[in-house]
Protein backbone atom coordinates (compact mmCIF):
# COMPACT_ATOMS: atom_id res chain seq x y z
CA UNK A 1 0.00 0.00 0.00
CA UNK A 2 1.86 3.43 -1.26
CA UNK A 3 1.41 5.57 2.17
CA UNK A 4 0.59 9.05 1.37
CA UNK A 5 0.02 10.62 4.70
CA UNK A 6 2.88 11.95 7.13
CA UNK A 7 1.13 13.42 10.32
CA UNK A 8 -1.29 10.82 12.52
CA UNK A 9 -3.57 12.55 15.41
CA UNK A 10 -5.81 10.47 17.01
CA UNK A 11 -7.84 12.81 19.59
CA UNK A 12 -9.74 11.41 22.22
CA UNK A 13 -12.42 14.14 22.69
CA UNK A 14 -14.82 15.94 19.97
CA UNK A 15 -13.23 19.32 21.20
CA UNK A 16 -9.74 18.43 20.48
CA UNK A 17 -10.53 16.96 16.87
CA UNK A 18 -12.52 20.31 16.24
CA UNK A 19 -9.17 22.31 17.41
CA UNK A 20 -7.35 20.15 14.84
CA UNK A 21 -9.63 20.05 11.66
CA UNK A 22 -9.90 23.72 12.16
CA UNK A 23 -5.94 24.23 12.78
CA UNK A 24 -4.72 21.35 9.47
CA UNK A 25 -8.48 21.77 7.17
CA UNK A 26 -6.33 22.53 4.44
CA UNK A 27 -3.84 19.47 4.47
CA UNK A 28 -6.03 17.17 6.76
CA UNK A 29 -8.54 14.73 6.40
CA UNK A 30 -11.09 13.14 8.90
CA UNK A 31 -11.30 9.30 8.62
CA UNK A 32 -13.52 6.91 10.48
CA UNK A 33 -13.40 3.77 9.08
CA UNK A 34 -10.51 4.46 6.78
CA UNK A 35 -12.77 1.65 4.16
CA UNK A 36 -12.98 5.52 1.66
CA UNK A 37 -10.12 7.00 2.79
CA UNK A 38 -7.46 4.94 2.75
CA UNK A 39 -8.57 3.80 -0.86
CA UNK A 40 -8.72 7.01 -1.93
CA UNK A 41 -5.45 7.91 -0.87
CA UNK A 42 -3.91 5.07 -2.33
CA UNK A 43 -5.29 6.40 -5.89
CA UNK A 44 -4.30 9.77 -5.21
CA UNK A 45 -7.82 10.66 -4.37
CA UNK A 46 -8.04 13.92 -2.51
CA UNK A 47 -4.90 13.75 -1.22
CA UNK A 48 -3.19 14.64 2.30
CA UNK A 49 -0.77 15.24 4.42
CA UNK A 50 -2.59 14.43 7.70
CA UNK A 51 -5.39 12.44 9.12
CA UNK A 52 -7.75 13.00 12.08
CA UNK A 53 -8.94 9.38 13.41
CA UNK A 54 -12.12 10.13 15.19
CA UNK A 55 -12.71 6.54 15.75
CA UNK A 56 -11.14 7.20 19.61
CA UNK A 57 -13.95 9.77 20.44
CA UNK A 58 -16.63 8.34 23.15
CA UNK A 59 -18.91 11.52 22.48
CA UNK A 60 -19.21 10.14 18.77
CA UNK A 61 -20.46 6.75 19.68
CA UNK A 62 -23.42 5.09 20.53
CA UNK A 63 -27.14 4.74 19.35
CA UNK A 64 -30.09 6.17 21.27
CA UNK A 65 -33.44 6.23 20.69
CA UNK A 66 -36.70 6.87 22.50
CA UNK A 67 -40.11 6.72 21.15
CA UNK A 68 -40.14 9.44 18.89
CA UNK A 69 -36.39 9.20 17.73
CA UNK A 70 -32.96 7.17 16.76
CA UNK A 71 -29.73 9.60 17.26
CA UNK A 72 -27.12 7.31 15.60
CA UNK A 73 -23.95 8.38 17.43
CA UNK A 74 -20.86 9.85 13.92
CA UNK A 75 -19.29 6.63 14.98
CA UNK A 76 -21.93 4.47 14.38
CA UNK A 77 -21.09 1.75 12.37
CA UNK A 78 -22.79 -0.60 9.92
CA UNK A 79 -22.90 -3.63 12.34
CA UNK A 80 -23.67 -1.15 15.10
CA UNK A 81 -26.80 -0.20 13.18
CA UNK A 82 -27.94 -4.28 12.12
CA UNK A 83 -27.94 -5.09 15.71
CA UNK A 84 -29.61 -2.50 16.80
CA UNK A 85 -33.28 -3.28 17.79
CA UNK A 86 -34.06 0.12 17.97
CA UNK A 87 -33.15 0.56 13.99
CA UNK A 88 -34.26 -2.63 13.06
CA UNK A 89 -37.79 -1.88 14.35
CA UNK A 90 -38.24 1.85 14.28
CA UNK A 91 -35.41 2.54 10.55
CA UNK A 92 -36.05 -0.96 9.16
CA UNK A 93 -34.91 0.46 5.20
CA UNK A 94 -31.19 1.57 6.75
CA UNK A 95 -30.47 -2.13 8.87
CA UNK A 96 -31.78 -3.07 5.46
CA UNK A 97 -28.90 -1.14 3.84
CA UNK A 98 -26.25 -1.35 6.07
CA UNK A 99 -26.52 -5.56 5.72
CA UNK A 100 -26.07 -4.67 1.78
CA UNK A 101 -22.77 -2.78 2.72
CA UNK A 102 -19.92 -4.65 1.00
CA UNK A 103 -18.82 -7.89 3.57
CA UNK A 104 -19.12 -8.11 6.80
CA UNK A 105 -15.01 -7.27 7.30
CA UNK A 106 -16.12 -3.69 6.18
CA UNK A 107 -19.32 -3.74 8.25
CA UNK A 108 -17.38 -4.13 11.46
CA UNK A 109 -15.77 -0.81 10.79
CA UNK A 110 -17.25 1.14 8.23
CA UNK A 111 -19.60 3.91 9.77
CA UNK A 112 -22.89 5.77 8.31
CA UNK A 113 -21.09 9.30 8.56
CA UNK A 114 -18.48 8.18 6.24
CA UNK A 115 -21.07 6.74 4.05
CA UNK A 116 -22.81 9.69 3.84
CA UNK A 117 -19.90 12.01 3.60
CA UNK A 118 -18.21 10.23 0.70
CA UNK A 119 -21.69 10.86 -0.99
CA UNK A 120 -21.33 8.41 -4.12
CA UNK A 121 -24.86 8.11 -5.53
CA UNK A 122 -24.70 4.60 -5.25
CA UNK A 123 -24.30 4.80 -1.29
CA UNK A 124 -26.38 3.11 -0.05
CA UNK A 125 -27.32 4.33 3.28
CA UNK A 126 -27.70 8.07 1.85
CA UNK A 127 -31.17 6.52 0.19
CA UNK A 128 -32.42 4.80 2.89
CA UNK A 129 -32.04 7.87 5.24
CA UNK A 130 -33.55 10.32 2.81
CA UNK A 131 -36.70 7.79 2.55
CA UNK A 132 -36.82 7.93 6.56
CA UNK A 133 -36.61 12.16 6.92
CA UNK A 134 -33.25 12.03 8.65
CA UNK A 135 -31.20 14.94 9.37
CA UNK A 136 -27.74 15.31 10.30
CA UNK A 137 -25.95 17.29 13.11
CA UNK A 138 -22.84 18.92 12.38
CA UNK A 139 -20.62 20.37 13.95
CA UNK A 140 -17.60 22.79 14.44
CA UNK A 141 -15.84 25.14 16.78
CA UNK A 142 -18.43 27.77 15.35
CA UNK A 143 -21.34 25.64 16.75
CA UNK A 144 -24.15 23.39 15.56
CA UNK A 145 -26.16 23.21 12.54
CA UNK A 146 -28.90 20.82 11.70
CA UNK A 147 -29.24 19.41 7.53
CA UNK A 148 -31.79 17.65 6.47
CA UNK A 149 -30.14 14.62 4.55
CA UNK A 150 -31.76 15.41 1.51
CA UNK A 151 -30.49 19.06 1.46
CA UNK A 152 -26.57 17.98 2.61
CA UNK A 153 -25.85 17.06 -1.07
CA UNK A 154 -25.39 19.58 -3.69
CA UNK A 155 -23.81 17.71 -6.42
CA UNK A 156 -21.91 14.75 -7.79
CA UNK A 157 -19.67 13.47 -4.74
CA UNK A 158 -20.58 17.50 -3.25
CA UNK A 159 -21.82 18.47 0.15
CA UNK A 160 -22.64 21.09 2.31
CA UNK A 161 -20.06 20.03 4.95
CA UNK A 162 -17.66 22.53 5.82
CA UNK A 163 -14.02 21.58 5.77
CA UNK A 164 -14.22 22.16 9.89
CA UNK A 165 -17.15 20.31 10.53
CA UNK A 166 -18.13 16.72 11.37
CA UNK A 167 -21.24 14.61 11.72
CA UNK A 168 -21.80 14.47 15.27
CA UNK A 169 -25.40 12.98 15.20
CA UNK A 170 -28.10 11.39 12.87
CA UNK A 171 -31.42 11.97 14.03
CA UNK A 172 -34.08 9.17 12.29
CA UNK A 173 -37.78 9.77 13.37
CA UNK A 174 -39.12 6.31 14.19
CA UNK A 175 -41.30 4.53 11.87
CA UNK A 176 -44.76 4.60 13.67
CA UNK A 177 -47.31 1.71 13.94
CA UNK A 178 -49.09 3.22 10.55
CA UNK A 179 -45.49 3.45 8.52
CA UNK A 180 -43.74 0.78 6.73
CA UNK A 181 -40.58 0.94 4.73
CA UNK A 182 -37.72 -0.90 2.59
CA UNK A 183 -34.59 -0.35 0.82
CA UNK A 184 -33.78 -2.96 -2.04
CA UNK A 185 -30.58 -2.90 -3.90
CA UNK A 186 -29.85 -4.56 -7.49
CA UNK A 187 -25.75 -5.49 -7.78
CA UNK A 188 -23.79 -7.52 -9.96
CA UNK A 189 -23.28 -10.10 -7.14
CA UNK A 190 -24.64 -10.83 -2.99
CA UNK A 191 -21.91 -9.12 -1.49
CA UNK A 192 -18.98 -6.71 -2.14
CA UNK A 193 -21.19 -4.68 -4.67
CA UNK A 194 -21.36 -1.59 -5.45
CA UNK A 195 -25.29 -0.65 -6.35
CA UNK A 196 -26.86 -0.59 -9.86
CA UNK A 197 -29.43 0.76 -8.68
CA UNK A 198 -31.16 0.99 -5.20
CA UNK A 199 -34.45 2.09 -4.01
CA UNK A 200 -35.89 2.95 -0.63
CA UNK A 201 -39.32 3.55 0.02
CA UNK A 202 -41.49 4.80 2.58
CA UNK A 203 -45.13 4.79 3.48
CA UNK A 204 -47.56 6.44 5.39
CA UNK A 205 -51.08 4.53 5.75
CA UNK A 206 -54.59 6.03 6.89
CA UNK A 207 -56.32 2.68 6.98
CA UNK A 208 -55.33 0.86 4.26
CA UNK A 209 -55.27 4.26 1.78
CA UNK A 210 -51.50 5.66 1.47
CA UNK A 211 -51.13 9.04 3.22
CA UNK A 212 -47.68 10.02 2.50
CA UNK A 213 -45.06 8.46 0.24
CA UNK A 214 -41.39 8.94 0.33
CA UNK A 215 -39.21 7.40 -2.39
CA UNK A 216 -35.37 7.67 -2.94
CA UNK A 217 -33.94 6.55 -5.66
CA UNK A 218 -29.90 5.60 -5.83
CA UNK A 219 -27.44 5.08 -8.43
CA UNK A 220 -29.64 6.69 -11.29
CA UNK A 221 -28.12 10.56 -11.15
CA UNK A 222 -25.27 11.97 -9.69
CA UNK A 223 -27.08 12.40 -6.70
CA UNK A 224 -29.48 10.35 -4.62
CA UNK A 225 -33.14 11.40 -6.38
CA UNK A 226 -36.95 11.42 -5.02
CA UNK A 227 -39.72 10.41 -7.58
CA UNK A 228 -42.32 13.40 -6.88
CA UNK A 229 -44.86 12.15 -9.45
CA UNK A 230 -45.08 8.71 -8.42
CA UNK A 231 -45.35 10.01 -4.71
CA UNK A 232 -48.15 12.27 -5.34
CA UNK A 233 -49.64 9.81 -7.42
CA UNK A 234 -49.62 7.22 -4.69
CA UNK A 235 -51.10 9.23 -1.96
CA UNK A 236 -54.96 8.61 -1.41
CA UNK A 237 -54.54 5.11 -3.21
CA UNK A 238 -54.56 1.57 -1.90
CA UNK A 239 -52.00 -0.56 -2.73
CA UNK A 240 -53.96 -2.94 -5.61
CA UNK A 241 -51.26 -4.35 -8.29
CA UNK A 242 -51.90 -1.56 -11.30
CA UNK A 243 -51.25 0.91 -8.59
CA UNK A 244 -48.15 -0.65 -8.07
CA UNK A 245 -47.12 -0.83 -11.93
CA UNK A 246 -48.56 2.32 -12.47
CA UNK A 247 -46.34 3.93 -9.59
CA UNK A 248 -43.00 1.94 -11.13
CA UNK A 249 -43.81 3.58 -14.46
CA UNK A 250 -44.10 7.10 -12.99
CA UNK A 251 -40.79 6.32 -11.39
CA UNK A 252 -39.28 5.39 -14.65
CA UNK A 253 -41.04 7.75 -16.32
CA UNK A 254 -39.31 10.44 -14.46
CA UNK A 255 -35.45 9.13 -14.34
CA UNK A 256 -32.89 9.41 -17.25
CA UNK A 257 -30.54 7.37 -15.48
CA UNK A 258 -26.86 6.69 -15.90
CA UNK A 259 -24.81 4.68 -18.21
CA UNK A 260 -21.88 3.26 -16.65
CA UNK A 261 -19.87 -0.01 -16.25
CA UNK A 262 -21.99 -1.21 -14.09
CA UNK A 263 -24.96 -0.91 -15.97
CA UNK A 264 -26.36 0.89 -18.80
CA UNK A 265 -29.50 2.99 -19.03
CA UNK A 266 -31.81 1.05 -20.99
CA UNK A 267 -30.83 -2.18 -18.27
CA UNK A 268 -31.68 0.19 -14.92
CA UNK A 269 -34.56 1.34 -16.78
CA UNK A 270 -35.48 -2.15 -17.32
CA UNK A 271 -34.70 -3.20 -13.07
CA UNK A 272 -35.97 -0.47 -11.57
CA UNK A 273 -39.53 -0.59 -12.59
CA UNK A 274 -39.55 -4.36 -11.30
CA UNK A 275 -37.19 -3.28 -8.17
CA UNK A 276 -39.90 -0.63 -7.76
CA UNK A 277 -42.92 -2.62 -8.20
CA UNK A 278 -41.84 -5.48 -6.21
CA UNK A 279 -40.76 -3.28 -3.34
CA UNK A 280 -44.18 -1.77 -3.37
CA UNK A 281 -46.57 -4.87 -3.40
CA UNK A 282 -43.79 -6.28 -1.15
CA UNK A 283 -45.03 -3.60 1.36
CA UNK A 284 -48.39 -3.87 0.51
CA UNK A 285 -48.76 -7.10 1.66
CA UNK A 286 -46.48 -6.82 4.66
CA UNK A 287 -43.63 -8.92 3.41
CA UNK A 288 -41.04 -6.53 3.64
CA UNK A 289 -39.61 -8.19 7.08
CA UNK A 290 -39.62 -11.56 5.63
CA UNK A 291 -35.95 -12.07 4.42
CA UNK A 292 -34.34 -10.21 7.52
CA UNK A 293 -31.85 -12.78 9.10
CA UNK A 294 -32.47 -13.66 12.49
CA UNK A 295 -29.40 -13.51 13.76
CA UNK A 296 -27.67 -11.35 10.85
CA UNK A 297 -23.61 -12.67 10.44
CA UNK A 298 -21.23 -9.55 12.29
CA UNK A 299 -18.06 -11.24 12.50
CA UNK A 300 -18.07 -9.29 15.42
CA UNK A 301 -17.62 -10.14 19.04
CA UNK A 302 -15.89 -7.24 20.34
CA UNK A 303 -13.95 -7.44 23.50
CA UNK A 304 -12.11 -5.29 25.70
CA UNK A 305 -9.13 -6.61 25.05
CA UNK A 306 -7.33 -4.15 24.39
CA UNK A 307 -4.99 -1.71 26.48
CA UNK A 308 -6.64 1.29 26.57
CA UNK A 309 -4.20 2.43 29.50
CA UNK A 310 -1.57 2.42 26.38
CA UNK A 311 -3.47 5.45 25.03
CA UNK A 312 -2.77 8.09 27.93
CA UNK A 313 0.99 7.44 26.91
CA UNK A 314 1.76 9.57 24.48
CA UNK A 315 2.24 13.16 23.31
CA UNK A 316 -0.85 14.65 23.12
CA UNK A 317 -2.73 14.12 19.75
CA UNK A 318 0.05 12.91 17.32
CA UNK A 319 0.72 9.25 17.20
CA UNK A 320 4.17 8.54 16.67
CA UNK A 321 4.22 4.83 18.40
CA UNK A 322 2.08 2.39 17.80
CA UNK A 323 1.59 0.34 21.35
CA UNK A 324 -0.42 -2.63 20.63
CA UNK A 325 -0.92 -6.82 21.39
CA UNK A 326 -0.62 -8.85 18.60
CA UNK A 327 -1.37 -12.31 19.55
CA UNK A 328 -0.81 -11.91 22.86
CA UNK A 329 3.14 -10.04 22.42
CA UNK A 330 3.30 -6.34 23.44
CA UNK A 331 4.68 -4.00 20.97
CA UNK A 332 6.18 -0.80 20.47
CA UNK A 333 6.82 0.28 17.13
CA UNK A 334 8.47 3.80 16.48
CA UNK A 335 9.54 5.04 13.32
CA UNK A 336 6.99 5.49 10.42
CA UNK A 337 4.15 2.98 11.79
CA UNK A 338 1.87 5.70 12.20
CA UNK A 339 2.13 6.04 8.80
CA UNK A 340 0.86 2.28 7.55
CA UNK A 341 -1.85 0.57 7.18
CA UNK A 342 -2.80 -2.27 9.79
CA UNK A 343 -1.59 -5.39 7.09
CA UNK A 344 1.48 -3.21 6.74
CA UNK A 345 2.67 -3.39 10.63
CA UNK A 346 1.55 -6.88 10.51
CA UNK A 347 3.88 -7.96 8.15
CA UNK A 348 6.41 -5.68 7.84
CA UNK A 349 6.94 -4.93 11.88
CA UNK A 350 5.60 -7.67 13.05
CA UNK A 351 7.29 -10.16 11.04
CA UNK A 352 3.97 -12.03 10.74
CA UNK A 353 2.86 -12.74 7.34
CA UNK A 354 -0.11 -14.77 7.40
CA UNK A 355 -2.11 -12.02 6.27
CA UNK A 356 -1.79 -11.47 2.74
CA UNK A 357 -2.23 -8.21 0.48
CA UNK A 358 -4.19 -9.53 -2.17
CA UNK A 359 -6.02 -6.20 -3.27
CA UNK A 360 -5.31 -3.44 -0.89
CA UNK A 361 -8.45 -2.46 -1.90
CA UNK A 362 -10.90 -4.05 0.95
CA UNK A 363 -12.45 -6.70 -1.80
CA UNK A 364 -10.44 -10.20 -1.37
CA UNK A 365 -10.48 -10.71 2.53
CA UNK A 366 -6.94 -12.29 2.17
CA UNK A 367 -5.45 -9.51 4.91
CA UNK A 368 -8.72 -10.58 6.99
CA UNK A 369 -7.43 -9.83 10.89
CA UNK A 370 -8.88 -9.51 14.17
CA UNK A 371 -8.75 -6.15 16.10
CA UNK A 372 -10.47 -6.11 19.63
CA UNK A 373 -12.76 -9.47 18.34
CA UNK A 374 -14.03 -7.46 15.31
CA UNK A 375 -12.96 -9.45 11.95
CA UNK A 376 -10.92 -6.56 9.63
CA UNK A 377 -10.01 -6.08 6.25
CA UNK A 378 -6.70 -5.07 7.51
CA UNK A 379 -5.83 -3.35 4.42
CA UNK A 380 -8.09 -0.46 5.00
CA UNK A 381 -7.16 -0.35 8.75
CA UNK A 382 -4.68 2.80 9.32
CA UNK A 383 -2.19 0.81 11.94
CA UNK A 384 -2.84 3.79 14.12
CA UNK A 385 -5.93 1.88 14.93
CA UNK A 386 -3.84 -1.07 16.43
CA UNK A 387 -2.84 1.94 19.36
CA UNK A 388 -4.07 0.34 22.47
CA UNK A 389 -6.02 -2.50 20.43
CA UNK A 390 -5.04 -6.06 20.47
CA UNK A 391 -4.81 -7.85 17.29
CA UNK A 392 -4.69 -11.81 16.23
CA UNK A 393 -3.91 -12.45 12.66
CA UNK A 394 -3.41 -15.95 11.68
CA UNK A 395 -0.34 -16.61 13.69
CA UNK A 396 -2.08 -16.36 16.77
CA UNK A 397 -5.13 -18.88 16.22
CA UNK A 398 -3.84 -22.11 17.19
CA UNK A 399 -4.13 -22.92 21.31
CA UNK A 400 -0.02 -23.89 20.34
CA UNK A 401 1.96 -25.25 17.76
CA UNK A 402 0.74 -28.20 18.11
CA UNK A 403 -3.34 -27.62 18.92
CA UNK A 404 -4.48 -26.33 15.79
CA UNK A 405 -8.01 -24.14 15.94
CA UNK A 406 -10.29 -26.60 14.90
CA UNK A 407 -10.95 -25.14 11.98
CA UNK A 408 -7.31 -24.89 10.58
CA UNK A 409 -7.75 -28.67 11.34
CA UNK A 410 -10.52 -28.87 9.34
CA UNK A 411 -9.49 -27.08 5.77
CA UNK A 412 -6.29 -29.70 6.31
CA UNK A 413 -8.32 -32.73 6.42
CA UNK A 414 -10.85 -31.75 3.89
CA UNK A 415 -7.97 -30.22 1.13
CA UNK A 416 -9.55 -27.10 1.22
CA UNK A 417 -6.46 -25.18 0.31
CA UNK A 418 -4.61 -25.25 -3.05
CA UNK A 419 -1.73 -22.12 -3.51
CA UNK A 420 -2.66 -20.97 0.21
CA UNK A 421 -3.12 -17.77 -0.37
CA UNK A 422 -6.69 -17.04 0.43
CA UNK A 423 -6.45 -19.35 3.24
CA UNK A 424 -5.89 -17.35 6.59
CA UNK A 425 -8.49 -14.75 5.08
CA UNK A 426 -10.73 -17.54 5.16
CA UNK A 427 -9.73 -19.36 8.11
CA UNK A 428 -9.87 -15.84 9.90
CA UNK A 429 -13.32 -15.33 8.95
CA UNK A 430 -14.61 -18.90 9.76
CA UNK A 431 -13.25 -18.48 12.93
CA UNK A 432 -14.51 -15.35 13.94
CA UNK A 433 -17.91 -16.80 12.65
CA UNK A 434 -17.55 -19.79 15.33
CA UNK A 435 -16.70 -17.01 17.89
CA UNK A 436 -19.91 -15.58 17.42
CA UNK A 437 -21.96 -18.46 17.03
CA UNK A 438 -21.20 -22.44 17.79
CA UNK A 439 -23.81 -24.02 14.93
CA UNK A 440 -24.12 -21.64 11.92
CA UNK A 441 -26.18 -22.18 8.65
CA UNK A 442 -24.61 -22.82 5.65
CA UNK A 443 -26.29 -19.35 4.94
CA UNK A 444 -24.55 -17.77 7.98
CA UNK A 445 -21.07 -19.47 6.47
CA UNK A 446 -21.58 -18.27 3.32
CA UNK A 447 -22.19 -14.82 4.61
CA UNK A 448 -19.28 -15.12 6.71
CA UNK A 449 -16.83 -15.63 3.78
CA UNK A 450 -18.68 -13.87 1.07
CA UNK A 451 -15.70 -11.18 1.56
CA UNK A 452 -13.51 -13.46 1.03
CA UNK A 453 -12.15 -14.55 -2.86
CA UNK A 454 -10.17 -17.63 -3.59
CA UNK A 455 -8.86 -17.89 -7.31
CA UNK A 456 -8.08 -21.91 -7.61
CA UNK A 457 -9.58 -23.96 -4.46
CA UNK A 458 -12.91 -23.16 -5.47
CA UNK A 459 -15.34 -22.81 -2.69
CA UNK A 460 -16.84 -26.53 -2.16
CA UNK A 461 -14.17 -27.97 0.16
CA UNK A 462 -13.88 -24.53 1.87
CA UNK A 463 -17.33 -24.75 3.15
CA UNK A 464 -16.83 -28.62 3.39
CA UNK A 465 -14.59 -27.27 6.05
CA UNK A 466 -16.44 -24.45 7.44
CA UNK A 467 -19.56 -27.48 7.80
CA UNK A 468 -17.03 -30.33 9.57
CA UNK A 469 -16.37 -27.37 12.11
CA UNK A 470 -19.91 -26.68 12.53
CA UNK A 471 -22.45 -28.98 14.60
CA UNK A 472 -25.12 -28.22 11.90
CA UNK A 473 -25.91 -30.71 9.24
CA UNK A 474 -24.48 -30.07 5.89
CA UNK A 475 -26.68 -28.43 3.40
CA UNK A 476 -26.55 -28.75 -0.71
CA UNK A 477 -25.24 -25.37 -1.87
CA UNK A 478 -24.68 -24.04 -5.43
CA UNK A 479 -21.49 -22.60 -4.55
C1 LIG B 1 -14.61 -3.29 -0.95
C2 LIG B 1 -15.56 -2.20 -0.61
C3 LIG B 1 -16.92 -2.42 -0.75
C4 LIG B 1 -17.83 -1.41 -0.46
N1 LIG B 1 -19.15 -1.65 -0.61
C5 LIG B 1 -20.04 -0.66 -0.41
C6 LIG B 1 -21.42 -0.88 -0.65
O1 LIG B 1 -21.84 -1.98 -1.00
N2 LIG B 1 -22.27 0.16 -0.47
C7 LIG B 1 -21.84 1.39 -0.06
O2 LIG B 1 -22.66 2.28 0.09
N3 LIG B 1 -20.53 1.61 0.21
C8 LIG B 1 -19.61 0.63 0.02
N4 LIG B 1 -18.28 0.86 0.26
C9 LIG B 1 -17.84 2.18 0.68
C10 LIG B 1 -17.50 2.35 2.19
O3 LIG B 1 -17.26 1.15 2.85
C11 LIG B 1 -18.61 3.11 2.91
O4 LIG B 1 -18.81 4.35 2.26
C12 LIG B 1 -18.31 3.33 4.40
O5 LIG B 1 -19.53 3.46 5.09
C13 LIG B 1 -17.44 4.54 4.70
O6 LIG B 1 -17.31 4.65 6.11
P1 LIG B 1 -15.88 4.79 6.82
O7 LIG B 1 -16.12 4.98 8.27
O8 LIG B 1 -14.99 3.69 6.42
O9 LIG B 1 -15.40 6.15 6.15
P2 LIG B 1 -13.94 6.77 6.00
O10 LIG B 1 -13.25 6.11 4.89
O11 LIG B 1 -13.25 6.83 7.31
O12 LIG B 1 -14.38 8.25 5.59
C14 LIG B 1 -15.12 8.49 4.42
C15 LIG B 1 -15.32 10.00 4.25
O13 LIG B 1 -16.14 10.50 5.30
C16 LIG B 1 -15.45 11.48 6.07
N5 LIG B 1 -15.93 11.27 7.44
C17 LIG B 1 -15.99 10.09 8.12
N6 LIG B 1 -16.63 10.27 9.28
C18 LIG B 1 -16.99 11.58 9.34
C19 LIG B 1 -17.70 12.37 10.30
N7 LIG B 1 -18.21 11.87 11.43
N8 LIG B 1 -17.88 13.68 10.02
C20 LIG B 1 -17.41 14.22 8.87
N9 LIG B 1 -16.73 13.53 7.94
C21 LIG B 1 -16.53 12.21 8.17
C22 LIG B 1 -13.98 11.24 5.80
O14 LIG B 1 -13.22 12.42 5.94
C23 LIG B 1 -14.02 10.79 4.34
O15 LIG B 1 -14.11 11.89 3.48
C24 LIG B 1 -17.36 -0.16 0.00
C25 LIG B 1 -15.99 0.06 0.17
C26 LIG B 1 -15.10 -0.94 -0.13
C27 LIG B 1 -13.64 -0.70 0.06
S1 LIG C 1 -9.08 -7.05 1.16
FE1 LIG C 1 -7.22 -6.43 1.99
S2 LIG C 1 -5.76 -7.14 0.60
FE2 LIG C 1 -7.65 -7.60 -0.38
S1 LIG D 1 -6.25 -21.47 -2.38
FE1 LIG D 1 -5.33 -20.27 -3.94
S2 LIG D 1 -6.41 -18.39 -3.82
FE2 LIG D 1 -7.50 -19.69 -2.53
Amino acid sequence: MRRTWQTYFQPTTLRDALRLLQEHRSQARVIAGGTDVIVELSRDIKPASTLIDISRIAELDGIRSDDETIVLGGLSTHNDVISSDACVDGAFPLAQACLEIGAPQLRTRATIAGNLVTASPANDTISALVALDATLILTSLRGLRAVPTDEFYTGFRATVLQPDELIAEIRIPRLRRHQRGLFIKLGLRRAQAISVIHVAIVLSFDGAIVSDVKIALGCLAPTIVRAPTAEAFLVGKTLDAGVCDEAARLICESTSPIDDIRGTADYRLLTLHRLTNDGLERLARGEERSTWPAQPVLLDTLSDTGHPQLLMERDGSTLTTIETIINGQAMHVRGDAPRKTLLDLVREDAGLTGAKEGCAEGECGACTVWIDGQAVMSCLVPAGQAHGAAITTIEGLAESPDILHPLQQAFIDRGASQCGFCIPGMVMAGAKLLDERAAPSTDEMLSAVSGNICRCTGYRKILDAMVAVSAQPAVEINA
